[in-house]
């Protein structure tokens, strides 16, 4: 060896100093987990594509909730499954819907002992699984919809919500959105913008979760994923339109734009490991063929390193109970 003689590996020699000099640490608290309730289920249900993630009941949805909390998480992210859908989505922004329902309970329960958040799209609620409304022709009619996602919020800030996560990829929609809250005296509620949301096919298990009627893609409204630019151009958009904080899913395969996008804004961004991501995992583990708790650190640490402060995760409870022991 020519001299001095760097030698990288001291640093590498045992767990403490490894510990010592991480760059890069996951906090519970930097974990939100998204949680899937279903209108009118006695009993919780499992998601066959999502394993050990499940459809609550409105009774199961509110232990949920306390135990995230106690794990520490920083976060809970709402998704409702109605019992019914129709054309227009109403079940999205009737204060009797799922979704909103849910909000009042876990709110109820949990207060502001963590962030409550809820999906501020029309997805689930609508009868052909679009995230707006349809024209004649079939297309997503962007301004239209967003007369609904200003309505939802407002039904979502009245049913007690922190934080709002619109998630449609309508043009405009958080501008639209902070507005409506603002107007009916919710300033207080803070909007996660879906900035840069790709039109991916992680996102399959979801759409089991939340039985979604969609037949066709989302590729006339969510990005293309050969975009990086993009996703710069629609998080500023946001960014000026009123977004309290950013997010870009889905994670792993688009740690290049985490990167970007926390180097381009100065709020926090978030990114979403989708059920895509976390079922390849979970299928690869269960099949043996890789260490489950290591890849899903390995996961989280990664995307944390690229940028992203705030991390959605089906893992977020789990993790977030193994991470406490650790640090
Ligand atoms: C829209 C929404 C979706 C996801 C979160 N919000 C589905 C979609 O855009 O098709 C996907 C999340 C995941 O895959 O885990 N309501």
């Amino acid at each position: 060896m020519p001299y001095p003689e760097i030698r990288p590996r001291r640093l590498r020699r045992n767990a403490a100093v490894r510990r010592l000099v991480s760059e890069t640490r996951v906090a519970p608290a930097e974990l939100v987990v998204p949680m899937f309730v279903k209108e009118g289920l006695a009993e919780p249900r499992a998601v066959a594509s999502l394993p050990g993630v499940l459809q609550h009941s409105r009774d199961s949805l509110r232990k949920a909730a306390v135990e995230a909390v106690q794990a520490g998480v920083g976060g809970i992210m709402l998704f409702g499954v109605p019992a019914e859908r129709d054309e227009t989505g109403s079940g999205g922004l009737d204060p009797a819907g799922i979704l909103n329902v849910a909000i009042r309970d876990v709110i109820a329960e949990v207060g502001d002992a963590t962030v409550v958040m809820s999906d501020l799209c029309l997805d689930e609620f609508t009868s052909h699984g679009h995230c707006g409304l349809l024209t004649p022709d079939g297309g997503v009619d962007n301004d239209a919809t967003l007369a609904a996602y200003a309505q939802m919020a407002v039904a979502q800030a009245d049913a007690g919500v922190h934080v709002v996560g619109p998630s449609g990829m309508m043009d405009g929609q958080v501008g639209v959105v902070r507005k409506a809250l603002d107007a009916a005296g919710r300033q207080d509620v803070s909007v996660l913008a879906y900035a840069a949301k790709y039109a991916s096919a992680f996102f399959g298990p979801f759409r089991d979760a939340v039985e979604s009627a969609l037949e066709g893609d989302r590729r006339a409204y969510q990005q293309d994923p050969a975009n990086l630019r993009e996703s710069l151009r629609e998080v500023e958009l946001d960014v000026a339109e009123g977004a309290d904080m950013v997010m870009v899913k889905p994670a792993l395969p688009y740690l290049d734009v985490v990167s970007a996008v926390r180097a381009a804004v100065d709020v926090p961004v978030a990114a979403y490991q989708v059920s895509g991501e976390y079922a390849m995992v979970e299928a690869a583990a269960a099949n043996g063929w890789i260490d489950r708790e290591r890849t899903m650190l390995e996961t989280l640490t990664s995307i944390r390193r690229a940028g992203a402060q705030i991390i959605l995760t089906y893992w977020a409870v789990e993790a977030a109970q193994m991470l406490r022991e650790r640090y």
